[in-house]
């Protein structure tokens, strides 16, 4: 037996218990006659020491000699501390060392093992393993492991079973690009590896399996930010005869389960938010109403006078920052250089100050007298000790930048709050999107996503308008889920394909067999897919994905500990029929 403990384990009633207790040297302190140890693992660290009067002399010599991050088995006897450490659970004992063999060797780590490391973020992934040894990373990986659990526990309780997908697929369109393996045996041939499991799952709904789920791997090779990695997993779902209601409450019940129980935060009912509504208060489809900065819609009384930037926008819009009227001329210079930034992209930024006195004092005072101004603090909802901020341009821009900068003051502010949760359910999203560098229409969520009822017609005359049965979960102003009332018939599937700009053939080819598959009695169906990695890091209070993955990509998409993607050797890419020049 290795051990009869963990380091996290004794306390005080085990003293002159005789234990076996095995880990990682955490530290040494060398007295000379006297030696501690701090041994780690998983569950905590246990002090050991080695004292010349009670130690033999070749044991005390090891002691001394032990380095950090050595791997060694001990056997003692539990005894109380002189000093106590009231911050550590095994703070009142340590063992009195009466054998040890060291199990192995380490180099010296290149960063401390410790909550907080001198190691950077390359090096730490680098040295992934080693950084895993750490308390935050490892608690990140049991957080994890914990959601993962209870969203399986509560899933099966629902009936759901989870059924696994394969990964050497056919494109499934998700609106990124595909990962692609060379097939050896079909020369010139590939797989995809699944953007989704989606036309599977649907499939599995004409295959009569009712209700599903799958903790699954999707692939995405797209540009990586903090909540993105091109491989991450979906807690997938979808189930048969329902409606979009019954998607909405089953999942809204599987989030608030997950909040009650890993957070124990209780939320009521989640509001809904049409999609044109987010876009419109918040300008943007995955809006945090943790807090209020609403938008408000400026043309009406901003339009009327000669100021020429605001007439000829598309758009005039501000938010009323809070206690913003504090803040001085340097300091609104500064957020209009924010706003300047190419991340974000305005112009420039109109300011209107609301003062204690409930006077108004603007940066465009050369056009908009007090009455205009007053319109203005009403629209946005401002009030006295208030700051108005203003931009303007093209609608779909300038939401975007407003949108960013409301976002910049609520952080600055302290109003995104960990630990408070605002979930919020986004729906009525438009069927498409018009993609403003090539012209054409593409599906907003996919192309299996059903239109409203009645809609249909529509795609012929004003695509643009047709709205989907389509769905978003957001917590905290990130989109944790996506999902869809599914289409489920062969004629309606072609032709929302026709409208995608397939050809009869290119749809055929493509998703022939899920069309086919609609013509053998596929039942009403509809899902959702929930960002794993993302509902586990806003559930953990963060928003960086890359911290509750044990082994994640940096953001070139390159796992640098091992080293990954790498060049094929000669004989490798023959095999599989390709010929690569660089
Ligand atoms: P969607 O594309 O919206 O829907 O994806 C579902 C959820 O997956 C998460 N997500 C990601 N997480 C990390 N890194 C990424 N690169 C990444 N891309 C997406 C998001 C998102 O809400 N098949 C449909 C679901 C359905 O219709 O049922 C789908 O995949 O949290």
């Amino acid at each position: 037996m290795y051990r009869t403990h963990t380091n996290g384990q004794l306390r005080a009633t085990d003293i002159n218990k005789k234990v076996t207790l095995a880990g990682w040297v955490q530290k040494t302190r060398d007295k000379g006659f006297m030696v501690w140890v701090d041994l780690r693992d998983r569950y905590g660290i246990t002090q050991l020491i080695f004292d010349a009067e009670r130690t033999p002399k070749a044991m005390m010599e090891t002691a001394s000699q032990l380095g950090r991050e050595f791997v060694i088995q001990v056997t003692g006897t539990v005894i109380e501390r002189e000093s106590k450490n009231p911050n550590m659970p095994t703070g009142d004992i340590e063992i009195l060392v009466s054998e040890i063999s060291v199990l192995n060797k380490s180099l010296t780590p290149p960063f401390t093992i410790e909550d907080s490391t001198d190691g950077g973020e390359d090096l730490r992934m680098k040295y992934r393993y080693l950084d895993i040894r750490r308390t935050p990373v490892r608690n990140n990986l049991v957080f994890r492991h914990k959601v993962t659990m209870a969203v399986r526990n509560y899933l099966s309780e629902k009936d759901f079973v989870e059924v696994e997908t394969p990964y050497l697929i056919k494109s499934t369109p998700e609106g990124a690009r595909d990962f692609v393996v060379p097939s050896r045996m079909n020369e010139g041939q590939f797989y995809a590896l699944p953007q989704s499991p989606q036309t599977f799952k649907q499939l599995l709904m004409v295959g009569g399996m009712d209700k599903y789920f799958q903790i699954v791997k999707c692939f995405r090779d797209e540009d990586l930010r903090a909540d993105r990695q091109p491989e991450f997993t979906q807690i997938d779902c979808e189930m048969a005869f329902i409606e979009q209601e019954d998607i909405l409450n089953t999942f809204e019940g599987l989030t608030r389960h997950l909040l009650k129980e890993i957070n124990g935060v209780e939320v009521g009912e989640f509001p809904r938010m049409q999609y044109d509504d987010a876009m419109r208060l918040y300008g943007n489809d995955k809006p945090d109403i943790r807090f209020g900065m609403e938008f408000g819609e400026l043309n009406s009384v901003a339009q009327h006078k000669d100021f020429s930037i605001f007439n000829k926008a598309e758009l005039v819009v501000g938010i009323a920052v809070p206690g913003g009227n504090s803040y001085t001329r340097k300091e609104i210079d500064k957020l209009t250089d924010w706003v300047k930034r190419p991340q974000v992209g305005a112009l420039g930024m109109v300011y209107c100050r609301v003062n204690e006195d409930g006077s108004y004092k603007s940066s465009v005072d050369k056009f908009y007298d007090q009455e205009d101004l007053a319109k203005w603090a009403e629209v946005t909802g401002a009030e006295k000790g208030d700051l108005i901020c203003v931009l303007s341009g093209d609608t779909n821009k300038v939401r975007a930048q407003l949108s960013a900068l409301r976002m910049e003051l609520a952080e600055r502010m302290g109003l995104r709050k960990a630990g408070e949760f605002a979930p919020l359910w986004v729906v009525d999203f438009p069927l498409l999107e018009l993609d403003e560098d090539t012209g054409h229409y593409h599906a907003m969520h996919h192309p299996f996503t059903s239109p409203k009822p009645g809609q249909l017609e529509l795609l012929g005359t004003d695509p643009g308008a047709v709205k989907a049965n389509a769905y978003d979960l957001v917590l905290n102003g990130n989109e944790i889920g996506g999902g869809s009332i599914r289409i489920h018939d062969k004629k309606t599937q072609a032709v929302m394909l026709k409208h995608l700009g397939f050809s009869e053939e290119e749809a055929k080819a493509q998703f022939g067999f899920l069309m086919d598959a609609f013509e053998y009695g596929a039942p009403p169906h509809g899902g959702i897919a929930f960002g794993l990695d993302r509902l586990v890091a806003i559930l953990g209070g963060q928003e960086t994905i890359r911290d509750f993955i044990a082994f994640p990509k940096n953001n070139s998409g390159r796992d640098v500990m091992i080293d990954a993607p790498s060049p094929l050797d000669k004989e490798q890419l023959e095999e599989l029929h390709l010929k690569v020049e660089l």
